[in-house]
């Protein structure tokens, strides 16, 4: 709930931590995932056993970034970042797949802004971040990050729904025909269901 005495002309400022400077913020993190990714198009009804797990392993990685935002002493949005050498099978099998170095390529993860602080160029600030820490590490040229792919005439998609696209070609970000699948368990589901999803990339040089 937003405090009665906030400033809201105060600027939303943006930081990326590494290392244990990160683990004040997981729940943070947590929270955020949770709340945004319940909306269109993600309908992810998230358990805070599974966030729990995925933080342990987030908290534990070498090369993970933690980009936060704040609002004052508030988080209202957070996003990551971690070399593909660090993830999962379902994530990396497609890029061994297409015979890419793992190494090379960094991967971000989310990027959870609460609605009323979008459209304040927080986004981008969340790509910027992430970039200039994937660069951070020798080698790296690529970074990627994949999306949710949506029927049009989904059930659950809400009128006048605008797709991110446009936002991340600008970033400099295109889809490729590299997929994976995830399953979480859907608002609207009783027990977790696959999803398929696309990476988009962008070269850094
Ligand atoms: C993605 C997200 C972090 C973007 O945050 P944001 O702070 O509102 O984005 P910005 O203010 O930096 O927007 C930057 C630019 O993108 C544009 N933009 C933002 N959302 C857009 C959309 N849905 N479609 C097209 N353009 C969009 C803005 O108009 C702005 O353009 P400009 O620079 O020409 O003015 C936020 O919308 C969010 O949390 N969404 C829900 C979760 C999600 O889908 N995350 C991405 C996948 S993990």
């Amino acid at each position: 709930m937003m405090q009665r005495n906030m400033n809201l002309s105060e600027p939303v400022t943006t930081e990326l931590l590494t290392g244990p400077a990160m683990a004040p913020f997981l729940p943070d993190l947590a929270r955020l995932r949770m709340r945004v990714f319940r909306a269109w198009p993600y309908l992810y009804d998230g358990s805070a056993s599974y966030e729990g797990d995925y933080m342990a392993e987030f908290a534990a990685s070498r090369t993970a970034g933690l980009v936060i935002a704040r609002h004052g002493n508030a988080v209202v949005g957070a996003s990551t970042c971690i070399s593909l050498v660090e993830e999962e099978d379902h994530i990396t099998t497609p890029f061994r797949e297409a015979g890419m170095a793992l190494d090379r390529v960094f991967y971000f993860g989310e990027s959870v802004l609460s609605p009323e602080w979008r459209g304040q160029g927080v986004g981008v600030a969340f790509f910027e971040r992430r970039e200039a820490h994937a660069r951070s590490f020798a080698g790296v040229d690529i970074t990627c990050f994949c999306a949710v792919e949506r029927a049009l005439d989904h059930p659950l998609r809400p009128p006048g729904a605008v797709p991110l696209d446009e936002f991340w070609r600008k970033r400099g970000y295109m889809p490729t025909e590299l997929q994976c699948t995830m399953e979480w368990k859907q608002i609207d589901t009783p027990g977790k269901v696959a999803h398929r999803l696309r990476f988009w990339t962008r070269s850094l040089v």
